[in-house]
């Protein structure tokens, strides 16, 4: 009885440990971004949920950011300023929203919404895990919402020439070409070929 009850135990501990990290490298108003979000990442996570799958979001993609002499940073992103503003809903969405299950559940509820941008609030009340919207709200408005997208732009551009491509998918934190053309038609595939044995029934 004991170790049948150790032996489970450890079986939890386990499958916690071997979920993969998967980091998405994607930007609000990139219709390859949107794509990925509501046709492969969004179905997988559902089916293999947390334990297989720790997503690690860096709403950044192809944008700059410069600080000037006053402190104050600027952002130039690739489909323009409310690409930008789009990136901080989900810098700030994600800062304040943790629990990772709620997290993707609020970064699919934007990216999958016809206009990003505008969808922070009615994904952050529809999603839950913030009681009070206003700190979000704040924070995009604010120096904070610039703060938490340099944090995902540092990360974005030490990728240096590896992001070529938005979204870019990494497994690991390991960087293969075929595994970022596959992730675009068939993440769970790819999730799974990283997953060790015995594999989730949702691998089968
Ligand atoms: C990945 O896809 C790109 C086009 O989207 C193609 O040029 C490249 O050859 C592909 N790479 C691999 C390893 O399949």
């Amino acid at each position: 009885m004991e170790i049948k009850v150790i032996a489970v135990l450890c079986l939890a501990f386990l499958s916690a440990a071997q979920a993969v990290k998967v980091s998405v490298y994607y930007e609000s108003l990139c219709p390859d971004s949107m794509r990925f979000f509501s046709n492969q990442l969004h179905a997988t996570y559902q089916l293999l949920g947390s334990d297989a799958i720790t997503v690690d979001f860096l709403p950044y993609g192809k944008a700059t950011h410069t600080q000037d002499a006053n402190g104050q940073w600027s952002f130039q992103c690739q489909h323009g300023a409310e690409e930008c503003r789009g990136n901080k809903v989900q810098a700030c969405g994600l800062k304040y929203i943790t629990e990772p299950d709620l997290q993707e559940a609020y970064a699919h509820c934007v990216m999958s919404n016809s206009y990003p941008p505008d969808a922070g609030q009615a994904c952050a009340t529809s999603v839950g895990g913030v009681t009070d919207y206003s700190a979000i709200s704040s924070c995009i408005a604010s120096a904070e919402g610039d703060e938490a997208l340099v944090a995902y732009g540092d990360r974005t551009h030490a990728l240096g020439s590896i992001l070529s491509f938005v979204p870019t998918i990494i497994y690991d934190d390991v960087f293969d070409q075929d595994d970022q053309n596959e992730s675009l038609y068939n993440f769970r595939g790819v999730v799974c070929r990283h997953l060790p044995d015995p594999k989730p029934s949702g691998c089968a």
